[in-house]
């Protein structure tokens, strides 16, 4: 029997070859950069899966060059690249690795945060510069964030493990969700449920969390900004698209908020020019960037499609409707 042809859009890791190879025949996009569209839908002629990265967008135009397409892996936990609905019509499974990266992005939430609440990157600008004179008593000075009240948007796997990681700061933290947690979980936490309007007027720091979808799209734009404390900070997380960047940018410059901790940004990998500002710091969309973690992406994305292949359910289907069909 002929394995199942298989384009990666990524060479993975090891450990995510390993667990393809028996089952499946895999063709890998080696280059450093990503690959090209026509290169992608090209190869996918004749490939019953995928596993691709968060910068290709599996919609109709892919699904229509790829006819023995099966399964499409998606190696990021959002996805919202893509169409879930396009895939379903076209009985193509798709799937996500959640689980495994809340904990990495929430230790990279709350990088964000101090870098930022405590100057980081003007501090080692200075330091590596040659131009740091003397210890002044004025220097850099930023704002603490112990004591402090965090405010969570979105309270889902990663808002929780955000929050967990509060309390060595003797931080109050309250969350707004469109669901609100157990009283188990509040307690556990020790997380105290606000409506946004509250949420916003309260926080000194607001953590997002949410997936990107139609109701979160710009959640965070020019009102919300005026709620927010002169004195607060933003941190994404999340996806660019949930914040208003040009709302966003003027909020920096009118001095309504204090400052932000970016990982994501409304038009990757493009940065708003005006974002380069001192009192923001800029990620290039890697909270998940921990060997560890990103390996186990990769993993999970490998053990969806070999699972299918085999005939088995993948452990992280989307649309799981797919399956059901006779
Ligand atoms: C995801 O998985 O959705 C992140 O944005 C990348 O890890």
């Amino acid at each position: 029997m002929p394995k199942p042809k298989v384009f990666a859009t990524h060479r993975l890791f090891e450990a995510a070859r390993k667990i393809l190879q028996e089952t499946c025949e895999v063709e890998y996009w080696a280059k450093p950069e990503r690959p090209p569209r026509e290169e992608v839908l090209q190869r996918l002629k004749d490939k019953e899966g995928l596993i691709s990265l968060l910068t290709e967008k599996v919609n109709e135009e892919l699904l229509k060059a790829a006819p023995k397409l099966r399964i499409a892996a998606n190696v990021a936990v959002g996805f919202d690249n893509i169409d879930v609905a396009a895939c379903t019509k076209r009985g193509v499974v798709a799937t996500n690795t959640p689980g495994v990266l809340d904990e990495t992005t929430a230790d990279f939430a709350w990088t964000l945060l101090m870098a930022v609440a405590r100057r980081l990157s003007e501090g080692e600008a200075l330091a590596r510069s040659g131009n740091w004179k003397n210890w002044d008593l004025d220097q850099l000075v930023g704002t603490d964030v112990w004591g402090k009240t965090l405010g969570i948007v979105g309270f889902g796997r990663i808002g929780r493990a955000v929050a967990r990681r509060a309390s060595g700061f003797q931080m109050k933290v309250i969350y707004t969700d469109a669901v609100r947690a157990a009283a188990d979980v509040e307690k556990e936490l020790k997380a105290e449920f606000r409506d946004m309007n509250a949420l916003l007027t309260e926080s000194d720091f607001i953590s997002v969390h949410v997936p990107l979808l139609p109701e979160t799209r710009r959640l965070f734009d020019a009102a919300k900004f005026d709620q927010m404390k002169r004195t607060a900070f933003l941190i994404n997380t999340s996806r660019g698209q949930v914040v208003d960047e040009a709302t966003l940018v003027a909020a920096l410059e009118a001095g309504k908020i204090a400052g932000a901790g970016l990982d994501v940004y409304e038009n990757e990998p493009l940065i708003h020019p005006r974002l380069k500002r001192t009192n923001v710091v800029l990620a290039p969309h890697m909270a998940s960037a921990s060997l560890e973690t990103r390996t186990k992406m990769a993993c999970i994305a490998a053990e969806n499609v070999v699972a299918l292949f085999k005939g088995q359910r993948p452990a992280n289907v989307l649309n799981p409707e797919v399956l059901k069909a006779p």
